[in-house]
């Protein structure tokens, strides 16, 4: 069945929602399927919000109907599908959701839903495999813009937004606009002939540049042998089936354990290949300076990544943070002169074994992301592929390619967003602080807007300072 990409002005409810005594009503025109021949009508569907006052003629600040921008929240966690986003509470912290609060700034929201790696057609066939995930969110943007006569909002002004693997896949979006690699897989599934780049995106914690992560990883947490892992698991204690479990009947668990002797030759293995990596990178401070590794990983790369630590323990300690707790952070007349690296590494803790990212027994989501139609799982590292515990195969390396931001960043025929807000919590251990420090000097070293911080004492997570998010939204509207 073909579905129609023309947007059904009259086909939406008013809906009003009181949250911690804030209300807002709007038009919620929901589950618009952005693609002519989806394969999966339960993710490939948008959602879109509108503040009612702009119905009446109001301005909400200094936005009409026409002028609002439109931020485009993903759900994406774990790579596993995420449904469009409803004005809500977040699920994880509580507080109003982020679809909720750019409602009330008065943006319009464009929530797609998204594929994921275990999504599945009744015949069991795999259908979110890579690059399902990024291509649905430009197949979302293109329909925004197939559609912008009848959709309020300032379709060159959209924002992304997304969390861990969705804050990579918001990097994505923002980083790849329009390049030819994705054309066969949207005319595939009959996306519109409109242009797919972004105004910005803000990224949280991004689990990205995934066939580096590795080294990435044992190059920050080579050393510290044990582990703290989250686990699934269900809250009668029972295994977590990834899309079956009921989201409300998820428990989060601690695991602690010591990696093998095994797993800390790889660790060993891996953090020796990450200089030569990061210095082909070619990267460079604002100023100029080069971002480079020695061999034992010190150098000027080191420093720099440390650099937004001690930025952040500033900014906690004007807060009145109390940091004199910490014996690995020096404080002088209330200004963080150093940090001790190493020490600060022991604070945060490791969370995943070597190697953190491309099992060696393809266990992880990512292996679960570069699986196949017909294949559950795959590596997409040489590395993992000749350590394999599983015999795992490889992933095509045209589809690892579409999975990192890294390649495309100043690209000829691709436009990138200008402006960029990463944040990537000073206690998150999911990714190495390497893989957003790398992202974001990528994007300054050709001339993009970035404004990456690592908030003091936050950990895997997003969405949490949704003021300061959305002042920087508009912020950079203005602008
Ligand atoms: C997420 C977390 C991870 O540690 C990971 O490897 C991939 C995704 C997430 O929370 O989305």
């Amino acid at each position: 069945m073909k579905f129609s990409l023309e947007f059904n002005p009259s086909n939406y409810t008013v809906q009003t929602l009181t949250i911690d005594s804030q209300t807002i009503t709007y038009r919620a025109f929901e589950n618009n399927v952005y693609v002519e021949n989806p394969v999966d009508t339960k993710y490939q569907i948008m959602n879109i919000y509108v503040p009612e006052a702009y119905y009446e003629g109001k301005t909400i600040g200094s936005y009409t109907a026409s002028t609002a921008p439109i931020f485009m929240p993903n759900t994406v966690g774990g790579y596993m599908p995420g449904a469009p986003e409803k004005p809500g509470k977040h699920p994880w912290h509580g507080g109003v959701n982020a679809a909720f609060a750019a409602l009330l700034k008065g943006y319009v929201v464009a929530a797609p839903g998204v594929r994921g790696r275990v999504t599945q057609d009744e015949k069991g066939v795999y259908t979110g495999k890579a690059p399902a995930c990024i291509v649905d969110l430009k197949a979302a943007v293109r329909y925004l813009r197939y559609n912008r006569k009848a959709i309020p909002g300032d379709t060159e002004k959209i924002i992304s937004n997304g969390t861990s693997a969705g804050g990579a896949l918001s990097s994505l979006l923002g980083v790849t606009g329009n390049n030819a690699d994705y054309e066969p897989y949207l005319r595939e599934l009959g996306a519109a002939y409109e242009r797919d780049d972004i105004f910005a995106a803000s990224c949280y914690c991004p689990i990205t540049n995934l066939d580096n992560a590795d080294i990435a990883y044992e190059w920050m947490y080579n050393g510290l042998n044990d582990y703290t892992k989250v686990v699934l698991e269900t809250v009668t204690g029972e295994k977590f089936i990834p899309g079956i479990t009921p989201p409300e009947q998820i428990r989060r668990v601690f695991v602690s354990d010591t990696m093998t002797e095994e797993q800390i030759k790889v660790s060993n293995k891996l953090k020796g290949l990450f200089p030569s990596y990061l210095n082909s990178l070619g990267l460079k401070k604002a100023d100029g300076t080069e971002l480079t590794l020695d061999a034992n990983g010190n150098g000027s790369f080191k420093d720099y990544v440390k650099s937004f630590v001690i930025a952040s323990a500033q900014k906690a300690l004007d807060s009145d943070a109390d940091l004199y707790e910490f014996d690995w952070i020096t404080i002088k007349d209330g200004i963080v002169k150093d940090i001790d690296f190493d020490k600060y590494v022991q604070y945060a803790t490791r969370m995943k074994p070597a190697t953190a990212f491309d099992g060696l027994n393809l266990d992880t989501p990512e292996n679960d992301l570069f699986g196949t139609k017909d294949i559950k799982a795959q590596h997409f590292t040489q590395f993992a592929k000749e350590h394999s515990t599983a015999q795992g195969s490889l992933a095509d390396a045209s589809i690892v390619k579409l999975l990192n931001p890294m390649n495309y960043i100043g690209r000829e025929g691709t436009s990138t967003a200008r402006y960029w807000r990463i944040r990537h919590g000073a206690i998150d251990r999911d990714t190495s602080l390497a893989i957003p420090v790398i992202l974001a000097a990528k994007l300054a070293n050709n001339g993009f807007d970035v404004n990456l911080e690592m908030p003091w004492g936050q950990g895997h997570g997003g969405d949490y300072d949704l003021e300061e998010l959305f002042a920087w939204i508009k912020k950079i509207c203005i602008s």
